[in-house]
């Protein structure tokens, strides 16, 4: 612990990449492990275009219920930790796998959301149509495009869709450039965003991993794995706990 403090005070290009994990004690469910999504339902059918256009409305019945949930949640302590660390770093980008944005919500800047936000959807067709996801727009199911008449899709990258370019190429930039990468709560298994904490590495900078459980990354001494939760830990990593005490 003392040791991913010293490491924290003393990068001067710190980079944040986050999953599932970081929102659960948020009450987000994570994707793997025990109680994981897709334990319960099919990523196959749920998360793909071609399963949203194939049964438009069990699939929007998914989405609404992703996003009744992500509508009542708010960061954590381990979100304001990061929002903190921002403050007092020159700079420190945060690339998440989460789309339920609350990075942005808990008012950090400079978020590369690389699989989308579920806070907005368009049209699938592509004609132009996009507006805010709310409570109204998901009355009646599926939920259509007014300009074409087409299906919507939330904002977010389904299994079988490219990540936007520029958000990707600039994640793996920062990757190549900076000194220290705090992973927290993700598997590191999905890829192209898996690659992000490797190039990392292979490109000479420190890792503090952040997560109850192993995943894929290396042991080496150049990456300091703390085996508890995020909202636990980051507080005490960034200075947050001694400043609110
Ligand atoms: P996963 O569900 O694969 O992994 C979540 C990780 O968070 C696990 O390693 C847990 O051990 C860890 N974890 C759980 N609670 C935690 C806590 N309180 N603090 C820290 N860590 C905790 O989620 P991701 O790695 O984000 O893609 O999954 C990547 C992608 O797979 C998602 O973005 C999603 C999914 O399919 C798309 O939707 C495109």
């Amino acid at each position: 612990m003392q040791r991913a403090i010293e490491l924290i005070q003393e990068s001067h290009r710190p980079v944040v990449f986050t999953g599932a994990g970081m929102s659960s004690e948020s009450g987000m469910r994570t994707f793997r492990g025990d109680d994981g999504l897709w334990r319960e339902y099919s990523p196959e059918k749920l998360s793909s275009l071609q399963g949203l256009l194939a049964d438009p409305g069990v699939v929007w019945e998914w989405y609404r219920m992703r996003f009744m949930k992500t509508a009542g949640i708010v960061p954590h302590i381990g979100y304001e930790a990061l929002t903190w660390l921002q403050k007092k770093k020159k700079a420190l980008p945060v690339i998440t796998q989460n789309v339920d944005g609350l990075h942005l919500e808990a008012g950090q800047t400079d978020v590369l959301e690389l699989h989308g936000s579920m806070r907005s959807v368009s049209c699938v067709k592509k004609c132009g149509y996009r507006t805010p996801l709310t409570d109204r727009l998901v009355e009646t199911l599926p939920p259509v495009c007014p300009d074409c008449g087409a299906i919507l899709k939330p904002d977010i990258v389904l299994f079988g869709e490219p990540l936007d370019h520029d958000t990707i190429s600039r994640a793996y930039l920062l990757a190549e450039e900076c000194d220290l990468m705090l992973v927290i709560g993700t598997s590191v298994q999905v890829w192209p965003a898996a690659g992000i904490p490797f190039t990392a590495l292979e490109s000479g900078a420190r890792i503090i991993e952040i997560n109850p459980a192993r995943t894929e990354l290396p042991r080496s001494e150049r990456v300091v794995s703390i085996r508890r939760k995020a909202g636990e830990i980051l507080p005490l990593l960034t200075g947050l706990s001694r400043e609110i005490q």
